[in-house]
């Protein structure tokens, strides 16, 4: 939720902070915008839309300087407007801004008694007013900048330069992620280490509530108190950085494609030779634990109402699963011997933190499964457990929900182990099930073909359901979910013994019916109810294996084969259709696959 970058570098910096941006788009694309800072000479270009329009810009009104700030938006206060767009400027200083200024009212309405004119409709313009404000009353950037950071309310990150200051970035974290990087007389900073992967792999997260006075020199951190603070710099691999297509042309095809390799490196981190599951230090003790109290959002909220299920028959743990939103103003009693789970791919997801956070001493601990081992999310918790999906760009997630699952399931077979709630020959298909998953994925993807003509026909309704059954029903929502994000096609999700309790009135010829059913000890019920959908002319688009579709497949609209598996990794392989139909389907409407309009990748408000 978008991105920003700042760069000190002995180069010209338009082309390197642009670059950086691109990799960065991810996280917004509604605007974008750079500033520099050029023999002392502070100036900014901006543009609506995608990156490219700032590059074209640059191209007809060029940049020069070698220190500088960039910005890729997300709009949040304003429309998304060149005025509106980052770095804000106000007089001898400029912004970029990744969060929310949620007092910025108030400061906005002393400003403007104090005579000062606001330009934009945006939050983000407040603090470059009031550093600017501090700097009139003779501060100078630095304690100006401090200043204001210490009347913020909210989440952020911000980069700040100045009019005047060749070799000066501060930057601030609380709430929204920032990196410092460490090159050679050269000094960065970004909303993420991918930003800064071409540039350098020596990385400085910065911690909640610091800031950071950068200069070529080095950096220098102080805490939320202004003691100076020793923060760790870390080598980041390279290969955790790595951003391309590889060939596809999109992210989110090879984010499906490369599901095989990802989940067999995602085995091979918690899985030993002879079948244990290693989980990092310090463990959890499960028979200490009546309850289970999970919270995420979006696709990581349908990878907990998996592990609901799973959790409950197979450890026998009862589970109660919420979306982070609801959840954190819900005020939930958390009773003794809970187990409060969090999952998110990029850590940083604004209302599952403060879910989090809730639990935080009312919890008996606090666990995490994420994508980014640094993120707040799993800093902030007794043990996260990481996916090893390695970087997702595709703003629908797939590989991270996938491995998702797959450490989830992993967790639940720990936990019934412990609890006793399973057999060894039980925990010895199960895990012989969840080496299986790679090749049967390999099969599943080869299907994409055949899916292309289903999704063809979909791209023309005007409403889809999905229908599942079991644990085939998060998949159901997790399916719709994906239609609907990146082809913009109304599509919902049911139970599909719920189908018959009103759902069913919206059945007619117009509108496709997606249904998830291996053959599995539920189909026959999940089959009885699409029975009822064809008696209504709905048309059916049947997923199974050969044995269901071979039983049910007569007079359905259209059937997708995936190979015989283990049940209870069903809902991992059946993914794999749920994604490559939203795919096929966004393909044949030619819409922004990657970037799907007013989403982003990364959550960071509420
Ligand atoms: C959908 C999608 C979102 C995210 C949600 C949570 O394809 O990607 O629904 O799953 O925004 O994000 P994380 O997992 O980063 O907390």
């Amino acid at each position: 939720m978008c991105g920003i970058v700042g760069v000190l570098g002995s180069h010209e910096v338009a082309p390197i902070l642009v670059e950086a941006l691109k990799r960065l788009e991810y996280r917004g694309y509604d605007s974008a915008g750079i500033a520099t800072v050029n023999n002392g000479v502070l100036d900014r270009r901006r543009a609506v839309g995608k990156l490219v329009n700032l590059s074209d810009r640059l191209v007809h009104e060029p940049l020069a300087g070698k220190s500088g700030i960039g910005h890729t938006r997300w709009a949040t206060h304003g429309a998304p407007t060149e005025g509106n767009a980052h770095p804000h400027q106000s007089g001898p200083v400029a912004v970029v801004h990744n969060g929310i200024i949620e007092n910025f009212r108030e400061l906005r309405a002393e400003l403007t008694a104090a005579g000062l004119h606001f330009q934009t409709e945006t939050d983000t313009e407040t603090v470059a007013m009031l550093t600017q404000h501090n700097m009139n009353g003779g501060l100078g950037p630095v304690d100006a900048a401090f200043a204001v950071l210490d009347r913020l309310q909210g989440a952020f990150a911000l980069a700040f330069l100045f009019h005047g200051e060749d070799d000066l970035i501060i930057a601030a974290r609380k709430g929204s992620p920032l990196a410092i990087g460490h090159g050679d007389s050269e000094m960065f900073v970004g909303s993420d280490a991918i930003a800064l992967a071409p540039l350098t792999d020596r990385i400085t997260y910065l911690e909640e509530g610091d800031r950071a006075v950068v200069t070529r020199a080095g950096v220098e951190i102080r805490d939320a108190n202004g003691t100076l603070a020793n923060r760790e710099m870390r080598e980041i691999k390279m290969d955790a950085t790595r951003v391309d297509k590889a060939g596809h042309k999109h992210f989110m095809a090879k984010e499906i494609a490369e599901q095989p390799v990802v989940l067999a490196n995602t085995l091979a981190n918690y899985l030993t030779a002879n079948g244990e599951i290693t989980l990092p230090d310090p463990g959890i003790d499960f028979t200490a634990i009546d309850r289970l109290t999970m919270v995420a959002c979006g696709t990581a909220y349908y990878a907990c109402l998996t592990a609901k299920y799973w959790f409950e028959q197979i450890a026998r743990l009862p589970v109660e699963v919420d979306v982070a939103s609801e959840f954190r103003y819900r005020e939930p009693p958390i009773p003794a011997r809970t187990l409060a789970l969090f999952v998110s791919q990029s850590g940083e997801t604004a209302d599952t933190l403060a879910a989090l956070r809730y639990c935080e001493g009312k919890a008996d601990k606090i666990m995490s499964v994420i994508n980014v081992p640094e993120s707040s999310i799993a800093r902030e918790s007794d043990l996260a457990l990481p996916i090893f999906a390695g970087v997702e760009v595709g703003v629908a997630s797939t590989k991270a929900f996938t491995c998702q699952l797959t450490v989830l399931l992993m967790l639940v077979l720990k936990a019934a182990k412990a609890r006793g709630t399973i057999t060894d020959t039980q925990m010895a298909d199960h895990i012989s099930a969840l080496r299986s998953l790679p090749a049967l994925m390999n099969l599943g993807i080869e299907q994409g073909e055949a899916m292309q003509s289903t999704a063809r026909k979909l791209a023309e309704a005007r409403d889809i359901l999905f229908l599942g059954r079991g644990v085939m029903y998060p998949l159901a929502l997790e399916g719709a979910l994906k239609l609907k994000e990146i082809s913009y096609i109304h599509a919902e999700a049911y139970a599909s013994g719920e189908l018959k309790h009103g759902p069913i009135a919206l059945i007619d010829k117009s509108v496709p019916v997606v249904v998830m059913a291996p053959r599995d000890t539920l189909f026959d019920k999940t089959i009885s109810n699409m029975q009822e959908v064809m008696a209504r002319k709905g048309k059916v688009a049947l997923i199974s294996n050969a044995a269901g579709i071979e039983e049910a497949g007569d007079g359905t609209w259209a059937q997708i084969k995936m190979p015989d598996c283990p049940d209870i990794v069903a809902p991992i392989l059946y993914a794999i259709p749920a994604q490559l139909l939203a795919y096929h389907t966004a393909v044949a409407k030619g819409t922004d696959v990657d970037q799907p309009r007013n989403l982003a990748k990364s959550v960071t408000v509420e």
